[in-house]
């Protein structure tokens, strides 16, 4: 009888940053990668990998939305969304007003099933002017975004979207592993910076966790900065 390979996304997606790296990606070979692999996502990052980014940046979020006075009911963005794994730690959490976005509508598909997000969208992060996003300004009151500002997937532009959707006074949350915060060419860094510089917003909290999926050798960093 004949069977199907199961689709490695872990594996294709670990290419697809390496090669960022060197001659660069493009987004239809990131589509491509999604689209094969939403049904299976899960459970290779959480059960194959022991994916730590959504419960570790929840938990820096819920930690500060609780000090700055905001509530369960509080308007939350999960920018990236993808299957919806931050819904989940979110709603472990308390919280109970959450909308996604993400590029791929295979990804929102199964976020859509759990039932745990208000609106779910197709959008795409790192445009000019935050246009393919889809989403206008200052809607929501916290934005987080997990597993996205990485190698062949959003480039540091993409912060700006978090700007962008988020009133001025409140917060947004977001983790960026250590392989692609350091990679001199991310930027992250540097843009970060600037919008402290440029008065967008101010440093909150940082996190360091050591193990961000078993395998990566590295562990991730976490921000919280509030929006001005
Ligand atoms: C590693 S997954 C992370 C998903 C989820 N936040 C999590 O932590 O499980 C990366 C997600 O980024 C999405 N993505 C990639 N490029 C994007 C873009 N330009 N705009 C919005 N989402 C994007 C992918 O579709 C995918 O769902």
């Amino acid at each position: 009888m004949h069977t199907m390979a199961t689709f490695d996304g872990y594996t294709h997606v670990d290419k697809l940053m390496e090669k960022a790296l060197k001659e660069g990606t493009t987004k239809e070979e990131l589509k491509e990668a999604y689209v094969a692999w939403s049904k299976t996502y899960e459970k290779d990052m959480c059960i194959n990998h022991s994916y730590s980014g959504p419960a570790v940046a929840a938990e820096q979020l819920a930690q500060q939305m609780k000090e700055f006075g905001y509530t369960d009911d509080t308007r939350i963005l999960d920018l990236g969304c993808g299957t919806g794994l931050v819904g989940d730690e979110l709603v472990n959490r308390g919280y109970k007003n959450i909308d996604g976005v993400d590029l791929m509508p295979e990804m929102l598909e199964v976020a859509k099933a759990k039932g745990i997000y208000g609106l779910l969208q197709q959008g795409s992060m790192g445009s000019p002017e935050c246009k393919d996003l889809g989403i206008g300004a200052n809607q929501y009151d916290v934005a987080i975004c997990v597993g996205t500002f990485t190698l062949a997937h959003v480039k540091s532009e993409g912060l700006d979207d978090l700007v962008h959707v988020v009133k001025p006074g409140g917060l947004v949350a977001f983790g960026i592993r250590e392989r692609a915060l350091d990679a001199p060419q991310s930027g992250y860094r540097e843009k970060m910076d600037q919008l402290c510089k440029e008065g967008k917003w101010k440093f909150v909290a940082k996190h360091h966790e050591a193990v961000y999926l078993t395998g990566d050798g590295a562990g991730a960093w976490y921000f919280v900065y509030q929006i001005l």
